[in-house]
């Protein structure tokens, strides 16, 4: 495509996303970028935009030779998949903001774009509105990244943040979630930690090379976050946030979790409140940066897709150079120890030979919790890791900047 290249959109969806980004290019004539038809899902429901441009038959979109874009912008992971990879080897350019099906089809949507010479841009998929994808791709190509945290998931930090501020229970600020419309009425994908995670596996793609599936990483939600776990972090100054974590640990290793941390304030993390999003990158040139901005919502998300689409006016695609480098070949290790706070009830039991050695116990009528190390690799394989009685968070902070597994302390337990 030249830079006066026409762009036929096939735009597929109109909800929050699908109706801004429609809205956006109405304003945004300089684009030369038209959208051609519509495509959804129930006839019925009222538009506000001419019904001429609406149908329900996906296949007119995809078979249209005039149309050299798709932009994907719907709700149902599967249906996407299958609009996504049909569009490709359509050789249309695809845009979509659909993480959950970006990161579960990672490898087979890479190797698409390739034998089809055509690009798949999705910038929207990790934290809305802010540029993280693309700055992980080219501007930290050759500067070596150290680590990525981040909070990428506002529906979970609006409750974090509710929680704490107005001592809400986990119930009542996911309701707050759902009536401001920061939650799905089904809250299950954030909530449980696989929107992070998901969100995660992109980053990993861009970051370092690392072509993997969600669930291989470890990870945690904020389901069985109980009123005492904010009690301690209040008293010891801590936010308890949502962070999505990616390190670098050895020349050739990463790790990589997502789980409930005690984010110390002098962290940029503990003070994002409510539904925003935020990212620290730390770098070994250029040490820590921050990003900051909103992770969600009609036109922040718009924002992002405009930016992809003004992109393919200039061809421009992924290179995964980090993918194909020889330099850098990074693999995922769950090889790291991790201080972490479990608290649990009187009847559970913690079999605590998990550990590799334990700071602090505390035993009360209502609840109790250790404190201590543990590898990622038996946090995963921790009965009482997916126990939803159980909490488990991380801390964030110096204990966990060491990065191997060799140094160790006073007791170990069986
Ligand atoms: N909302 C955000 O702030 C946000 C932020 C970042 C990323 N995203 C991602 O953006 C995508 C869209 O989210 P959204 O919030 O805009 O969703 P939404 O408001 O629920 O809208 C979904 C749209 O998709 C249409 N649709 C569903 N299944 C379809 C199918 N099989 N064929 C054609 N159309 C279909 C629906 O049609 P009807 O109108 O006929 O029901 C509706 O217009 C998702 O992947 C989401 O994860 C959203």
């Amino acid at each position: 495509m030249t830079e006066n290249k026409k762009l036929n959109i096939g735009l597929i969806g109109f909800g929050v996303v699908g109706e801004g980004i429609y809205n956006v290019l109405q304003q945004t004539p300089t684009l030369n970028a038209t959208i051609k038809k519509i495509c959804i899902k129930h006839a019925s429901k009222k538009r506000n935009a001419p019904q001429e441009l609406f149908t329900t038959n996906v296949e007119s979109l995809l078979d249209d030779d005039s149309i050299n874009v798709i932009v994907e912008l719907i709700d149902d992971a599967d249906a996407a998949y299958k609009i996504v990879t049909t569009a490709l080897r359509n050789k249309k350019h695809v845009v979509s903001a659909n993480k959950k099906m970006i990161a579960a089809h990672l490898q087979e949507l890479l190797m698409l774009q390739k034998e089809n010479e055509v690009s798949l841009l999705y910038e929207a998929a990790v934290c809305g509105s802010i540029p993280v994808i693309r700055n992980l791709e080219e501007y930290y190509d050759n500067d070596l990244l150290n680590s990525f945290s981040g909070i990428v998931n506002g529906s979970t930090n609006f409750i974090l943040t509710k929680m704490k501020e107005e001592g809400l229970s986990y119930e009542n600020a996911l309701k707050q979630a759902q009536q401001l419309g920061f939650a799905e009425s089904n809250p299950a994908l954030d909530v449980e930690g696989k929107d992070a995670v998901n969100k995660l596996t992109i980053v990993l793609q861009h970051a370092y090379g690392i072509t993997t599936k969600p669930e291989t990483i470890v990870h945690k939600g904020i389901t069985q976050l109980h009123r005492s776990d904010t009690k301690y972090a209040a008293e010891k100054n801590y936010n308890i946030k949502l962070v999505a974590n990616a390190r670098r640990i050895d020349d050739d290793k990463i790790v990589a979790f997502v789980l409930p941390t005690f984010v110390e304030s002098k962290n940029q993390l503990y003070h994002i409140r409510n539904e925003f999003n935020g990212v620290l990158i730390g770098s070994k040139l250029a040490d820590e940066q921050f990003l900051y901005g909103k992770g969600a919502g009609r036109y922040p998300t718009s924002s992002a897709v405009l930016s992809d689409i003004a992109a393919l006016r200039y061809d421009y695609k992924y290179e995964y150079k980090k993918t194909k480098s020889n330099a850098h070949k990074y693999q995922l290790s769950n090889d790291f120890l991790l201080k972490i706070f479990v608290s649990f009830n009187q009847d559970a039991e913690i079999n605590v030979s998990f550990f590799d050695s334990i700071e602090d116990r505390y035993f009360n009528k209502n609840r109790n919790h250790l404190v201590g190390f543990i590898s990622l690799n038996n946090l995963q394989k921790a009965d009482w890791f997916n126990d939803e009685t159980v909490s488990v968070i991380a801390f964030d902070g110096d204990d966990n900047k060491i990065s191997t597994n060799t140094f160790l302390h006073e007791t170990i337990l069986n």
